[in-house]
This record gives structure tokens, C-alpha cells and sequence, in this order.
């Protein structure tokens, strides 16, 4: 898994994987304070930095990435709140085994300020979607996804953790879909 912050979808992960039929190998992050990294040492669960400043370009940040996460041995990858874009070669070294959480209605609201974009636009509801990576940003095909209504009042803060008890549900059980093989054939929406 990849994580640049709080490590709350982490936690959903970890508390669900014993029913889930999958365990979390490896936590990486490129911020070696994550809180998402303590989180996995309180588990028990390996991690590894890999800081964004220690590279001189994307492809090769993105390779040193993907060359940690292999040494970790893990399937699949989760990014969670992960904020750094990877090279296409390094995506299509986990080609159909990379998953990201975000927090809206996709294709609806692409990129970093989802939640922000959503209350500009003064929506009536957005979401939460897993969708399998590809080469762009937010844009693969989806795996689960499910509507999230916004009140009257409601800031990012209040909204993105309404979005995030979505993300807890779907997408511990779209791992276990994924690992069971109940997914990507199936029809979850
Ligand atoms: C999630 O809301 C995810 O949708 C977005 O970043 C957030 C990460 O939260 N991409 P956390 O670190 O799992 O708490």
C-alpha cells in the first residue's frame, strides 16, 4: 500500500483483512512522516520511504517505488491518499493490480481538490470510487463506487469525512473481491 497521509483508509484495511482474505504486506510512503507510516509500525506491518527529493525525475522516483513494492512482495497496490503520479512504467509494472481510493463520484471531480471541486460545483451529492490505476490520473475503470449526499453546511472537512466512512466500506471489500477473483469479472458497482 501507498499512502501519503493520515493512513485512515489503511486502518479500514487492516481491520478488515482477516474477513477480507488478504493481508497488508507493506505500507510505502514519499513523506517519511506519514501518519500512515506509524500506523503500520503500530501494526506491525513493514514500511519503506521513498522521498521524492532524493530523485532527480519522476521515472526514476516511480521505479524505486515499484522496485520496493515488489521487494515487499505485494499482488496488488493500494494508493490511499498516495500524492505522487507515477510513470507509466511503473503503473504498467502493476498493470491491472494497482487500485486507488478517491473521494468522489468519478469520472466527475478528476485530481487533488475532489472534495473542494465538488462544493464549488454545488452538487447534491458526490462520492467515493475504487478504481483499478491506469496511465491517467483517476481515469481507469472503476471497481466500486457510491454516492455521498452534501448538507447544508457542510466544509471540506465535514464532507471528506463523510466520503471517507464510505471509502472504509468499499474498499476493504473491494480487496477481497479483488484477491478472491470475485473481481474486476464481476459486477459490483
Ligand atoms: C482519501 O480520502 C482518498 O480518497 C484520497 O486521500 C484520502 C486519504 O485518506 N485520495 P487516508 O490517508 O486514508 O486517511
Amino acid at each position: 500500500m501507498l499512502a501519503s497521509g493520515r493512513g485512515s483508509n489503511l486502518g479500514a484495511l487492516i481491520a478488515a483483512s482477516d474477513e477480507g482474505g488478504y493481508e497488508v504486506v507493506a505500507v510505502g510512503s514519499d513523506k517519511p512522516d506519514a501518519a500512515a507510516l506509524q500506523r503500520a509500525v503500530r501494526a506491525g506491518i513493514p514500511t519503506f520511504v521513498v522521498a521524492w527529493s532524493d530523485y532527480s525525475d519522476r521515472q526514476s522516483f516511480s521505479m524505486a517505488v515499484a522496485d520496493a513494492l515488489e521487494a515487499a512482495g505485494a499482488a496488488w497496490v493500494v494508493l490511499a491518499g498516495f500524492m505522487r503520479v507515477l510513470s507509466s512504467e511503473a503503473v504498467d509494472r502493476f498493470a491491472g493490480r494497482m487500485v486507488n481510493v478517491h473521494p468522489s463520484l468519478l469520472p466527475a471531480f478528476r485530481g487533488s481538490r475532489a472534495v473542494q471541486q465538488a462544493l464549488d460545483a454545488g452538487v447534491a451529492h458526490t462520492g467515493a470510487t475504487v478504481h483499478l490505476v491506469t496511465t491517467d490520473v483517476d481515469a481507469g475503470p472503476i471497481l466500486a463506487q457510491e454516492a455521498v449526499p452534501i448538507l447544508p453546511g457542510d466544509d471540506v472537512s465535514s464532507l471528506h469525512a463523510r466520503i471517507q466512512q464510505v471509502e472504509h466500506r468499499i474498499l476493504p471489500g473491494v480487496m477481497a473481491d479483488l484477491v478472491s477473483g470475485r473481481l474486476p469479472a464481476g459486477s459490483r458497482g
